[in-house]
């Protein structure tokens, strides 16, 4: 197995000689160190099916049964991520971290790419370790010790705007907004420390993150403003190009992602399957 790190060396590395299909003894134990390492790590040409999918999921962690995407008919484990041709709107269209809107926020989730347009359809990630490493020290000061509230209402719940027009509709990609209007919101710490490279990490995204807790409103949108802007900034990304037989596998306490929605007239099909994680600890403010 060998590990090459992206071109630009920003975030993310690819994993080469491993077949996902049927590990060899040691391949887990050096993915799990790039993944810790590198923050989203890729596979290319793995000729996996479902149940080969589930049971590397299930070899990182416990899986989550998504409560909001459509399921695939025979695998309830994995979420279907799809864009049909006559649909303007993608899943993940916009910078986010999945579940962070969880009391325990997702490890991480193991996407593979099943039906690709002829082109487009790339995935932006983000690493939110250089992110935090690159804030300028008034904004560091600023964020120290604070936490932020995270909720899933505003994307999957009744009074969403987001697919609000296909949402729990028969064979709808997203549904069940019952189950998003009865969830509490969270708060989670603005830096963690991340369970796996033990790095200060910025844990605020612009999918889930609603506000700063305690702040009065507009200081708290101005500051996640001011801190979406940084993230975004594109020294901190870099480009996934989907091909058939690509896997991803992402730290959602690390990263942010974005799926490009530049295909419009063809068909995307991703199978995505999402594992548990933890509660994060917060980063020690007086250390920053
Ligand atoms: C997601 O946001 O989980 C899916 C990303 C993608 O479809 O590339």
């Amino acid at each position: 197995m060998t590990i090459e790190t992206r071109p630009h060396g920003k975030v993310g590395a690819e994993i080469l000689g491993v077949d996902l299909g049927h590990l060899a003894p040691g391949d887990l134990a050096h993915i799990r160190a790039a993944f810790a390492e590198y923050g989203v790590v890729f596979f290319r040409d793995q000729a996996i099916d479902e149940a080969q999918h589930i049971a590397f999921a299930r070899a990182l962690g416990r899986i989550n049964i998504n409560r909001f995407f459509a399921a695939h008919p025979h695998h309830r484990e994995i979420a279907l991520v799809v864009k049909e041709p006559d649909q303007r709107t993608n899943i993940g269209g916009g910078w986010h971290t999945d579940h962070s809107y969880d009391r325990e926020p997702a490890l991480g989730s193991v996407l593979v790419a099943r039906e690709l347009p002829p082109q487009g359809g790339a995935t932006d990630f983000a690493s939110m370790a250089a992110a935090y490493d690159a804030l300028p020290d008034d904004l560091r000061e600023c964020i120290a010790g604070l936490r932020a509230v995270h909720s899933a209402r505003h994307v999957f719940g009744s009074k969403a705007l987001a697919y609000a027009d296909e949402r729990d509709a028969p064979k709808g990609r997203i549904g069940n907004a019952p189950a998003a209007d009865g969830l509490s919101d969270v708060t989670h710490p603005v830096v963690i420390i991340h369970p796996l490279s033990g790095r200060r990490v910025l844990f605020v995204n612009p999918g889930f993150t609603i506000a700063i807790a305690g702040l009065p409103e507009a200081q708290s949108r101005a500051l996640l403003d001011r801190l979406f802007a940084h993230c975004r900034d594109p020294r901190f990304h870099e480009t996934f190009h989907w091909q058939p037989g690509s896997v991803a596998l992402w730290d959602n306490r690390a990263t942010w992602h974005l799926a490009h929605n530049d295909y419009h007239g063809h068909r995307r099909e991703m199978h995505r399957i999402t594992i548990e994680g933890q509660a994060l600890e917060a980063a020690d403010p007086l250390t920053a």
